[in-house]
């Protein structure tokens, strides 16, 4: 295998559940895109040699303007997993190692993206950032009745970025209309064993508006320690 690492960015979702009309992606936090933000610290990982973004269709020019010559932008798809296999096809053949990460979680840190890419080059085929769930989950019926209510000490919660051995994802991909919401749940599916490692909960996923405030706040506190030092 390959041990050249790559990173793709579905980036190419409506943000429909922030409204705004603005594509979730380009949604501004502290002045910058969220996207960016995002893009920023994959290529601030040790490892990670490339990154293909996956956009909006009639944003690709934008996009690419916004991040730059070093950055690959191919156009995104209907669905998410359509987007990230349009931009895993678009990776340099000598990738090896490749990370899904969604641009949806710009305040992910890089020693994240560094332990996942780690683990994957130390053997684990599939390897997934989680955090245990404080929520009781239930599982409902289509009438919103209670089937089941899961224990929740051996539930958690799925993060990005997800690492995966090249060749593993792209079988996994083949599969793509199975009903999975993660790229490791396409992988779990084929019988590979998929890897957890501790998640951060910095790398929370921006999807309604209360999370856009929880980004504001949390960038603020940062830039204020910054200015103390
Ligand atoms: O919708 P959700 O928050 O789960 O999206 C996760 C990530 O997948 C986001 O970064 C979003 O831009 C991306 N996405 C995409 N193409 C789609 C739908 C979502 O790239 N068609």
């Amino acid at each position: 295998m390959s041990t050249r690492v790559g990173a793709v960015v579905p980036a190419a979702g409506r943000g429909e559940r922030l409204g705004g009309g603005t594509p979730k992606a380009l949604r501004p936090l502290a002045g910058r895109p969220m996207l960016l933000r995002a893009v920023e610290t994959l290529l601030a990982s040790a490892h990670v040699t490339q990154v293909v973004v996956a956009a909006p269709p009639t944003l690709v020019d934008v996009v690419g303007q916004i991040l730059g010559p070093g950055v690959c932008v191919v156009p995104g798809g209907g669905e998410r997993v359509d987007s990230v296999r349009t931009a895993l096809d678009a990776l340099d053949d000598d990738i090896g190692v490749v990370l899904v990460h969604d641009a949806a979680r710009p305040l992910t840190p890089a020693t994240l993206v560094d332990a996942v890419a780690a683990a994957v080059l130390a053997g684990h085929p599939a390897v997934i950032p989680v955090l245990p769930v404080t929520d009781t989950v239930k599982e409902i019926d289509a009438d919103g009745r209670v089937v089941r209510t899961p224990r929740r000490d051996v539930l958690r919660a799925v993060q990005t970025p997800q690492g995966f051995r090249r060749d593993i994802l792209r079988t996994a991909y083949a599969n793509r209309d199975l009903p999975v919401t993660d790229d490791a749940g396409l992988v779990e599916a084929l019988g590979v064993p998929v890897t957890t490692i501790p998640g951060s909960e910095e790398a929370f996923k921006v999807t309604r508006p209360v999370d856009l405030v929880l980004a504001e706040a949390l960038l603020a506190d940062s830039l204020a320690r910054d200015g103390q030092r």
